[in-house]
């Protein structure tokens, strides 16, 4: 669809002007631009920003692309400067099927690989690294002609030789100093797609025409609070009309009803979560550029780093406080859950002068890679989710729920969106979030609440065929799983 697009004659601001019909990926306007005048740097910097906020936007969800290169980066047009660059989502999964050349790389085919990508092990910086070669390309257009990376400059940077020294390149460009971060021999040295971005727009040091969708700026707070507002509107219209659906599906042969959660509970107002945002800035407990993770039912899933913890990367959880007593019992919960088996509370508090007289609560978790339901969704689309895996991952969502059930603990929400994936060790591993529903039994051995709680997909029996009169019970069995088809 975006591939379709060409430009027109655009007209931008700054000291250059875009006329070229035709212009599909940035390899073909690295060609284009090859011929001519070559941009000026802070065009040049302008694409680099939206080269890696492109890439932060998958790596914030722990998604490799693994095969970065000029041609899988999109040029679509744009009234900001002319041109906006992406990473295409949408034909995302044509780029998660060329990464099925990864395994071909380790015979060296592709240029752009990273050298620990050549000896078959692929890491999200894997993909830092290949952004780098893109950069110092971007950044030395007349020098850096095509086929530039040849095995000598690969093994010259795999050596901590040097970086393209056989080459004429600018050395002190800002640009010059990201790439030589991305294109660090050891992966771990190169930081992450979220710093080097937030790097990148303090040094280029000019306000950008265009909206982030990423990470969040304080500069650009008030249209990114409009931004994330729309985008939450809009997840809640399609998920009220996929509950409604669903539970007619469901409900058709029951006299039974199902209360969705409450819509007013998310961010009502756009002024209000902006000076929400603000206020996160002002509190100076955080280190970093604070990065969008996810829209929950309920409230805005970010991660950052703290201060006090060494700069430890966290995720903040932000909800509206429409019930006191709901969120003094999630916390209460929460804080005696100790195991590995559940996200970890490491503190929370409430902002209430910045957004009077609404009040919210921040819950500070411990960050996992992604939800069990994005990672189902993905493996299942890469083909890459062995018998083996599906086992070890099912063992532990049965611990995890388990686990809270000695503490009598009934979750209430059980479903794939409320697992958590950690991917940092040598297997997945899982962690039960979420207890915004969840309730602790006294000495019964069920509780009796007048309304159903939870996602009607995944709900058991006797909490979905209650009659309209009928209290409904929910015990600790009531919690199942539903056997999921990819599980
Ligand atoms: N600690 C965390 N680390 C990584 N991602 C998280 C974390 N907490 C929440 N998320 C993401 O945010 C989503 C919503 O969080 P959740 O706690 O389930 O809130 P909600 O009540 O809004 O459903 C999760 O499904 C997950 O994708
Ligand atoms: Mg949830």
């Amino acid at each position: 669809m975006i591939l379709n697009q060409t430009f027109q004659n655009v007209q931008i601001n700054l000291d250059f002007i875009i006329y070229f019909p035709n212009i599909e990926n940035l390899m073909q306007l690295f060609d284009y631009l090859r011929k001519g005048q070559p941009p000026s740097n802070e065009i040049k910097e302008i694409i680099a920003i939206q080269l890696l906020e492109g890439l932060n936007n998958l790596h914030v969800k722990n998604i490799m692309h693994r095969d970065i290169k000029p041609q899988n980066y999109l040029v679509c047009p744009s009234k900001t400067y002319g041109f906006t660059i992406k990473i295409c989502d949408l034909g995302f999964a044509s780029a998660v099927t060329k990464s099925k050349s990864f395994y071909l790389s380790k015979k060296g085919t592709d240029a752009y690989f990273a050298p620990e990508v050549e000896k078959g092990q692929s890491r999200i910086q894997s993909d830092l690294y290949s952004l780098g070669l893109v950069l110092l390309e971007l950044d030395n257009l007349n020098e850096l002609k095509e086929n530039w990376i040849d095995q000598s400059t690969k093994t010259e940077i795999l050596e901590g030789r040097g970086i393209a020294s056989k080459y004429q390149i600018n050395r002190k460009s800002n640009i010059y100093k990201i790439a030589q971060i991305c294109l660090k021999k050891d992966y771990l040295e190169r930081t992450t797609a979220g710093d080097l971005l937030s790097e990148l727009i303090k040094l280029h040091g000019k306000p950008l025409k265009f909206t982030l969708t990423s990470m969040i700026l304080e500069e650009q707070i008030p249209q990114q609070a409009q931004q994330i507002f729309d985008r939450i509107n809009e997840l809640q219209k399609n998920m009220q009309n996929q509950f409604e659906e669903y539970a007619k599906h469901l409900l058709d042969n029951t006299n039974s009803k199902i209360k969705n959660k409450d819509a007013n509970q998310q961010f009502t107002k756009v002024e209000v979560l902006s000076k929400l945002l603000k206020s996160l800035y002002e509190n100076k407990k955080y280190a970093n550029n604070f990065q969008i993770l996810s829209f929950g039912s309920y409230g805005m899933v970010l991660a950052t780093k703290k201060v006090s913890f060494n700069s430890k990367e966290i995720v903040l959880k932000i909800q509206k406080i429409v019930d006191n007593l709901a969120i003094e019992n999630e916390i209460t919960i929460m804080k005696q859950l100790k195991e590995p088996l559940v996200v970890q509370l490491y503190d929370s508090y409430i902002i209430e002068q910045a957004t009077a007289p609404e009040k919210y609560v921040v819950f500070e978790l411990e960050k996992c890679s992604c939800s069990l339901q994005d990672y189902i969704e993905r493996q299942g689309k890469e083909g890459e989710f062995s018998d083996e895996e599906k086992l070890i991952i099912a063992h532990q969502v049965i611990d995890c729920v388990n686990y809270i059930h000695w503490f009598n603990i009934i979750h209430r929400d059980i479903k794939p969106d409320n697992f958590l994936v950690c991917l940092d060790g040598n297997q997945p591993e899982i962690k039960l979030c979420d207890f915004g529903l969840s309730a602790q039994l006294g000495n019964s051995e069920s509780i009796e609440i007048l309304d159903g709680v939870g996602n009607c997909a995944y709900m058991a029996p006797e909490i979905l065929t209650k009659k309209e009169n009928e209290n409904k019970i929910y015990s600790k069995k009531s919690s199942n799983i539903k056997r999921d088809q990819n599980l």
